[in-house]
């Protein structure tokens, strides 16, 4: 088998080479044009894989990418995917997380329609919640640019399994986080710096609303998922969560704890991090996912803080014994 990922050097696309790998699946990965390269998530898969120079901005690129590899299964990943970006760059984010999945099915559709494609859709997407929890049926009503271009994934990826009969699936995917998070995200934010701390590198974090919460799970559980809704019968919208769901406060105190740390001694309030409009709660109910892809979390929220804090307290000590 032969699988394609878009976004292969992000965390869930690094995540998601590894397990297809581990399966014997032959892996193309679509990267765009950089002046330098950015491949430290894949650098112990490097050789293993097949890199593609494509851009979700450009319809050809992405077709030949297609052409050459002709894979069974396109895993949609690549994206904007960093929230407060996308007020400062709307446009963007429209044409990467919009528009770019309607470009990836064109070239499913114009090369193969019978690869079977994966859309990353977004917890992001029930922004003001409708419902606790939030199932596959509960409406949408994004909060963000990136929230409303997910929505418009969402259902393109709908609309070209309902036009063309294309197996699209559409993950509901909510926050996952992992030490290969990027640094600007809340969890990898708070990880890195607690760990900085800890060590005598940095005296304070900042943050902005304590008060969110986010049903937050361990990304290498997730990718899992991904490719479980790609084996089924039928192509269907699966929402994938924890079902728990914790304060932006509460990671932050178990994040401190771990390294034996007072978090209120560190944590600063900065409104300038606050967002124009917040989405103010998550939780998900995989209960679908559980029953039709026998699909659980293994990581619980405390193992996941605790594995980024030490993953990021090594990675520092590592670092200075190489200086
Ligand atoms: P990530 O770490 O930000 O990775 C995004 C990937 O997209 C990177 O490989 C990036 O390449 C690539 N990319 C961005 N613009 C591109 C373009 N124009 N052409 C080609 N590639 C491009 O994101 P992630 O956390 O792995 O998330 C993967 C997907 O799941 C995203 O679509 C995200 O929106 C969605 N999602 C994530 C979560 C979560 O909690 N992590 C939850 C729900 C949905 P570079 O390395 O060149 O930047
Ligand atoms: N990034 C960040 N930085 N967030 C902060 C901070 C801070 O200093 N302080 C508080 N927060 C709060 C944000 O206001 C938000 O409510 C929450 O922490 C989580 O923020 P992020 O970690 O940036 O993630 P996100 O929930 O906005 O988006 C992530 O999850 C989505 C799924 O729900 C991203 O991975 C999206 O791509 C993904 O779709």
């Amino acid at each position: 088998m032969r699988a394609m990922i878009t976004g292969i050097t992000g965390q869930d696309g690094s995540y998601l080479a590894e397990f297809l790998l581990e399966r014997g699946y032959e892996v193309g990965g679509v990267v765009r044009r950089s002046s330098s390269e950015r491949f430290d998530r894949i650098d112990a898969i490097r050789d293993s894989v097949t890199i593609f120079q494509a851009d979700i901005h450009d319809q050809t690129s992405m077709i030949s990418a297609l052409r050459e590899f002709r894979p069974h299964e396109l895993y949609h990943l690549a994206a904007q995917s960093f929230v407060p970006t996308s007020w400062a760059q709307p446009v963007l984010t429209g044409e990467f997380t919009g528009l770019g999945v309607t470009r990836a099915l064109e070239a499913v559709r114009q090369v193969d329609p019978s690869i079977k494609f994966y859309q990353a859709s977004s917890s992001e997407m029930f922004g003001k919640v409708q419902e606790i929890p939030q199932t596959e049926r509960t409406p949408f009503w994004p909060r963000s640019p990136y929230g409303v271009a997910k929505v418009y994934g969402h259902w393109i990826t709908v609309n070209y399994r309902e036009s063309y009969g294309i197996f699209a699936a559409s993950g509901i995917l909510f926050n996952h986080e992992s030490p290969r998070r990027g640094l600007e995200f809340v969890t990898r934010k708070i990880s890195r710096t607690v760990a900085k701390i800890a060590l005598g590198r940095a005296e304070e974090l900042r943050l902005g609303n304590l008060d969110a919460r986010r049903d937050w799970g361990f990304a290498g559980d997730y990718v899992k998922a991904m490719w479980l809704m790609l084996q089924q019968d039928k192509p269907e919208d699966y929402v994938i969560a924890t079902g728990e769901t914790h304060s932006v406060r509460e990671f932050a105190e178990r994040a401190f704890a771990r390294v034996g740390l007072d978090w209120e001694k560190y944590v600063v309030v900065d409104p300038a991090l606050y967002r124009p409009a917040e989405v103010d709660q998550l939780i998900g109910d995989a209960g679908k996912a559980r029953e039709k892809l026998g699909w659980t979390p293994e990581v619980s929220f405390d193992e996941l803080v605790n594995l980024m804090v030490d993953a990021d307290v090594a990675a520092l000590e590592r670092e200075t014994c190489e200086s």
